[in-house]
């Protein structure tokens, strides 16, 4: 299954099953995070066997259950770092979704004091990404999916285009639609002027900027290109 085809069936999952992750899984999620850390100067991090950040109800709201790994988002403090956890961080993320597992991004309800002491001096954490084995989703996921779901945004509600912007540009937006967002607000808008694309955010908090990296990502799976990292970044689409 290629990422593209794993962002077209992702959903975000609470429940697993709890099962321990096999070692080849283990060892190609490890393999993952490590490449993309490599091209991206990030320090995100697998936990495997740790769900101590996802036992207190006071943390978790009681929304997540069977939690036994997650990847720690993590990089040097800086905007640009939030920006490119949510990009790379949601590749490793379908990564596991094309293996069959369940992931959902946390940026709030996981108690922080447990994951930070993973991290090195230096590194700043921005939330984790949830990862394991599922089955079919629970009436509780169902309820908490669709408590937070509020009107889905469409396609001419997240762009503003002038002149006329060719087919690849609305299937980069109808795919960025897909893309999980910090309470499913999706801010991000993609910006089409006479050539130029650009996507930006914005700006009210933090999780904005995560949601902008991640956006940008499905729009790539969709158009082969490259985006600059930044609000209002371009996107420079292969010939
Ligand atoms: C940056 C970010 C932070 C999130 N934080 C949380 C969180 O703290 N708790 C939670 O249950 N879900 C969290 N989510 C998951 C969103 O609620 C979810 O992506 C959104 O409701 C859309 O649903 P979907 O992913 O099933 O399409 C977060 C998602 C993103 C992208």
């Amino acid at each position: 299954m290629t990422l593209y085809d794993a962002a077209k069936i992702r959903i975000s999952r609470r429940s697993y099953d709890g099962r321990a992750l096999t070692e080849s899984d283990a060892q190609i999620l490890c393999e993952t995070v490590g490449r993309l850390n490599k091209e991206s100067g990030l320090c995100m991090r697998l936990c495997v066997g740790e769900g101590n950040a996802f036992k207190k109800l006071r943390n978790t709201y009681g929304m997540f259950s069977g939690v036994n790994n997650y990847i720690i988002l993590a990089g040097k403090d800086s905007v640009d770092t939030v920006e490119k956890l949510g990009y790379y961080g949601e590749k490793a993320a379908l990564t596991a979704v094309s293996m069959g597992m369940g992931t959902c991004f946390v940026g709030a309800t996981f108690d922080k004091s447990v994951a930070k002491e993973f991290l090195s001096d230096g590194e700043a954490m921005y939330g984790v990404v949830t990862v394991g084995y599922i089955s079919d989703e629970s009436v509780k996921e169902k309820f908490i999916r669709g408590a937070i779901r509020m009107k889905k945004r469409t396609v001419r509600d997240v762009v503003e285009v002038t002149g006329d912007a060719p087919v690849w540009f609305w299937d980069g937006v109808e795919s960025a639609l897909l893309a999980p967002s910090a309470r499913n607000l999706f801010p991000t808008v993609f910006n089409w002027n006479n050539g130029t694309v650009t996507a930006s955010v914005p700006d009210k908090y933090m999780y904005q900027r995560m949601d902008l990296g991640i956006a940008k990502l499905h729009f790539e799976l969709a158009v082969e290109g490259d985006w600059e990292f930044s609000n209002n970044g371009r996107f420079f689409k292969h010939v």
